[in-house]
């Protein structure tokens, strides 16, 4: 029998909002390098570096990158910005302000100095450097996090860093790129800066990624630096665009120890790797991994026809949230609204388990809905679909919406069969509730209520029963 913990909806939301791309400027420079000669307060130089600065400061507000020249040919000073490609101006002008006092705070006479924020780099120069590709490099490690878990995932990790770092130079102007992956989890970001050519940025990268291989590439988060290239890695989202993430709806990882053979996590690596890949194309995947007596099952599936990119989208969200929520169960399923998860070292392909928890929005505990016969005939559409997903749309004072799908390794009658029973537990939990969802391990059905318009209705007269809604006739086409 399965046990089924019902978290708080705001344990959820917490774990959410971390993994967000937080929109917080960095104040600290993650590093900086202060080289060349000493320049006195009152030369003509720090006049004219002073100038350079502001003029950068004041055209980060209207551009992501700049370069400027100050100053006569004895004193003359070479200066640019750029911003990270993902970042709005708004951001942008908040790095480079923060970036300028750290640089003259940090620098006070050098005649060169770099500062490399998480969004931004500020350099100037006495010596003209637009165009080159040279100067000081660093790297960091994510040593906390430590090596990466899996034999190989290194190489893994360094095939797809390199496939999107080759697409860089082409990017002109920001010569930006970003890109994640589910299995490994990798979410990574590479970029050169503007007044590089393409081959000067091809430059850049190709020695960045050779320098990556022997200090980095173990490592399960890093970064690497020059002043005119660098590429990151994190197991986390860290960059604008990777942000979407699918909210966990429900979730099964009873607390019963993942073996200690080392050749479960290997298959249960391996087995991730597969759904999630093979699942984002074609909707559905199962799959047994292992030998005697170290099998792992695994199925994947998106909602319906959900489109690639969303369905690998959501199944990113859940190999995620499986580390960081099911570390110690054999036996999981997490649900999504639009995707769902499972493994387990039993089989239970093609075998209905109608065992499920449910959750209800609260809000409008007064709303009188019944929904007799519309259950059943998502129910059933369901169960005739080849996809075992089906939706209703009823139109009346409320747009109500209902959803059920069971997994497509059922066949009709077992969907049919699961998806009734379901129908059953709704009437005792969910019934009166303005939304609910009822998941169980082969099957879910879900309700909710959009208003037609924007505006929640407005409250009843206190003292004056809400009138239960009328059912009005289906609309066209259901
Ligand atoms: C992320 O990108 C979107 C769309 O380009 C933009 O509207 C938003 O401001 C960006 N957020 C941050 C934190 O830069
Ligand atoms: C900006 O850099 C380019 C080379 O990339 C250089 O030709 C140009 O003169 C620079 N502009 C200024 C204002 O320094
Ligand atoms: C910077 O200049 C000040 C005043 O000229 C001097 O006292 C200080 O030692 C200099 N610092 C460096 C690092 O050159
Ligand atoms: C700073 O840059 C200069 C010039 O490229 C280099 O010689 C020096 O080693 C760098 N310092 C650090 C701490 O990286
Ligand atoms: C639904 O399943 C539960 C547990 O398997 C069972 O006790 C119940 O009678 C079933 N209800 C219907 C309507 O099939």
């Amino acid at each position: 029998m399965h046990t089924f913990r019902s978290l708080p909806f705001h344990f959820f939301l917490v774990l959410s909002c971390t993994q967000l791309f937080l929109g917080v400027v960095t104040a600290d420079p993650i590093s900086y390098n202060c080289s060349g000669n000493s320049y006195s307060p009152n030369s003509e130089f720090a006049t004219n570096l002073d100038r350079l600065l502001l003029d950068l400061t004041s055209k980060s507000k209207d551009q992501n990158f700049y370069n400027y020249t100050v100053g006569d040919e004895r004193n003359r000073v070479y200066g640019l910005f750029q911003c990270r490609g993902d970042i709005d101006r708004h951001q942008c002008k908040t790095c480079i302000k923060t970036s300028r006092d750290e640089i003259i705070r940090a620098c006070p006479n050098s005649t060169q100095a770099i500062a490399w924020y998480d969004y931004c780099l500020l350099r100037y120069s006495d010596q003209f450097f637009f165009g080159h590709v040279d100067g000081p490099e660093f790297h960091f490690r994510d040593d906390k996090l430590g090596e990466l878990p899996h034999d190989g995932e290194e190489i893994l990790v360094m095939v797809f860093v390199s496939h999107m770092v080759k697409q860089v130079p082409r990017r002109r102007p920001l010569m930006f790129a970003t890109d994640s992956s589910s299995f490994p989890l990798i979410f990574s970001l590479a970029q050169c800066t503007f007044d590089l050519t393409y081959d000067g940025c091809e430059l850049c990268l190709k020695h960045v990624m050779v320098e990556i291989e022997s200090c980095c590439a173990r490592y399960n988060g890093w970064q690497y630096h020059t002043p005119s290239c660098s590429v990151r890695f994190e197991t986390y989202p860290f960059f604008n665009g990777s942000a979407p993430h699918d909210e966990l709806q429900g979730r099964l990882c009873p607390d019963d120890g993942t073996p200690s053979n080392p050749l479960f996590k290997t298959n249960l690596f391996r087995l991730l790797h597969l759904l999630t890949n093979r699942a984002a194309t074609s909707g559905f995947y199962k799959s047994i991994l292992g030998d005697d007596p170290n099998y792992l099952y695994g199925l994947a599936q998106c909602r319906g026809d959900l489109a690639p990119e969303n369905c690998r989208r959501c199944l990113v969200s859940a190999v995620y949230d499986l580390r960081e929520a099911c570390t110690n169960s054999r036996k999981v399923v997490l649900w999504y609204d639009n995707c769902y998860l499972r493994y387990s070292d039993e089989s239970f392909f093609g075998i209905m388990d109608k065992e499920g928890l449910h959750t209800v929005s609260d809000v409008g505990d007064d709303f009188n809905v019944n929904h007799p016969w519309h259950i059943f005939e998502v129910a059933e559409k369901a169960s005739q679909q080849q996809l075992m997903s089906a939706d209703l749309q009823v139109v009346d004072e409320w747009n109500r919406n209902y959803h059920a799908q069971c997994t497509r390794d059922l066949d009709s009658i077992q969907c049919s069969e699961c998806l009734i029973n379901l129908t059953a537990q709704v009437r005792s939990c969910c019934q009166a509730k303005r939304s609910w969802r009822y998941l169980a391990v082969s099957c879910s059905i879900m309700y909710q209520v959009t208003f037609s318009s924007t505006e929640v209705p407005a409250p009843t007269p206190q003292g004056i029963p809400v009138p239960p809604p009328s059912l009005g006739p289906p609309p066209k086409g259901i």
